[in-house]
């Protein structure tokens, strides 16, 4: 077994710090492959995605190249994308639409929106007699264990047994609530179609970054300058003195200087999950703004529009493998290929009922801050490159994540930085602690 083979995982991740084998190891890699992402529950899709019956989507969850596919009956299946016949992969492409049902191009072996064999040609004369027939569970496609749906936001767990989503996702679900309740219809709506990235680094990487509060005024700091350069230039011709907001998106990167960002606070979860406060709560009044709060005041009352409004988040880090930006309806998920190959896709989403302008913020945003096209994801991809290299050298054998460690507040099962300590790795130690428990199959 792979995990005898690696001796105690519980020695590679201390408290404050972790060994660098963690991120560079690919028999590490492995194990993390089994024990967690072919585990717990993985973000397939929106079910937006696939809105008729035979729409599909491929999508890889771990090792495994999986669909996400809509049954006839409306039901939304998660197969793994493999024919029983002789393991010919039954979807080529990135995402499209199986007709009635799927047929295999090798030997148009047939099958049936949810997995189950339709037809085999010849299948009277090939097979009476053999143990391979219709009934045979060998002779269709294999379903991932479970698949469950939280919002129009669909997962899959590879593993029959475990936590429901719901009991998974604990709090982190409020990355769906607030970006689901913010659209005066309750639901959003997936935008055709992602960027998709590739990273030369750990998947971890990616991940500890995400709520990095100590990182943007440094690697963003040029970016954020030059905007806020133009910024202020507008400001001074403009009648109001004001700027489109999308600058504002940037510029921020160089006014919130590093001593501020500590006035942020994360909640750290269990199963890794953690949460940034702060940032895009922020309420513009501009005439945009406005009318679109008008509409969600209609919809949902002048109580409840507060308190949706009212929500404090800037970003939930879903570990391991979601990173919601839910104010500004962002999606970024990310599929390990290898122990130094990351897969992103990075999505955003419409919120139905809202007017036009409020989809061009959250489309600005996807453009100038998520985009592979952004100075912003260049400078933050340099780093991740630039980190795996060093970690892969002899230079040193632990990464630390010791900043403000022993600071931070314990609230029941919620990790909380204290008050100016928002710079605190307390994410990453927290995003550790669950690796470790998973790798020690906890
Ligand atoms: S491999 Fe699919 S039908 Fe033969
Ligand atoms: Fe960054």
């Amino acid at each position: 077994m792979l995990q005898e083979r690696i001796a105690d995982v519980g020695k590679f991740v201390e408290p404050d710090r972790v060994r660098r084998e963690v991120y560079t190891d690919p028999r590490i890699f492995e194990l993390e492959m089994q024990r967690i992402h072919e585990t717990v529950w993985i973000y397939c899709g929106h079910e937006s995605q696939v809105p008729k019956a035979g729409d599909y989507y491929t999508v890889q969850i771990g090792r495994q190249p999986m669909l996400m596919v809509r049954g006839a009956d409306g039901k939304i299946n998660v197969l793994y994308n493999r024919c029983p016949h002789r393991g010919n992969m039954m979807c080529g492409d990135r995402h499209g639409n199986a007709g009635e049902f799927f047929r295999c191009s090798y030997h148009a072996w047939q099958f049936h929106l949810d997995g189950k064999l339709k037809n085999i040609p010849m299948m009277e004369s090939g097979y009476a007699g053999t143990r391979f027939g219709k009934d045979s569970p060998d002779c269709s496609m294999k379903r991932a264990a479970r698949v469950e749906n939280y919002r129009g936001f669909v997962f899959a767990s590879l593993a029959s047994d475990g936590p429901t989503l719901l009991e998974f996702l604990g709090e982190s679900k409020v990355a769906f609530d607030d970006m689901c309740d913010r659209a005066p219809e309750g639901e959003v709506e997936v935008v055709p179609n992602c960027f998709r990235v590739i990273q030369h680094s750990n998947w971890k990487i990616f991940l500890e970054n995400q709520l990095d509060a100590l990182h943007p005024s440094v690697t963003h700091q040029s970016t954020g300058r030059a905007a806020h350069e133009v910024e202020k230039q507008i400001a001074k011709k403009a009648k109001k003195g004001e700027a489109p907001l999308s600058y504002h998106m940037l510029s921020a990167f160089a006014t919130v200087t590093i001593d501020k960002w500590d006035n942020f606070q994360t909640l750290n979860y269990p199963n890794g999950h953690c949460i940034l406060t702060g940032y895009m709560g922020l309420r513009p009044r501009d005439p945009d703004t406005l009318a679109y709060d008008k509409l969600m005041i209609k919809a949902y009352g002048q109580k409840r529009f507060e308190e949706i409004v009212g929500v404090n988040i800037h970003h939930v880090l879903i570990y391991p493998g979601l990173s919601v930006q839910s104010p500004l309806q962002q999606l970024r998920a990310v599929r390990p290929l290898g122990v130094d190959r990351t897969l992103t896709e990075i999505w955003h989403f419409r919120l139905k009922g809202a007017p036009e302008a409020i989809y061009r913020r959250s489309l600005a945003y996807y453009n100038l801050v998520n985009s592979p096209a952004t100075l912003v994801n260049a400078d933050d991809l340099e780093n991740f490159w630039k980190c795996h290299q060093g970690l892969s050298s002899d230079g040193g054998d632990w990464v630390t994540f010791g900043r403000h460690y022993g600071r931070d507040l314990i609230k029941g099962n919620a990790v909380e930085t204290a008050p100016n300590c928002g710079t605190s790795e307390a994410p990453m130690r927290n995003q550790m602690k669950a690796w470790a428990e998973y790798m020690r199959g906890a």
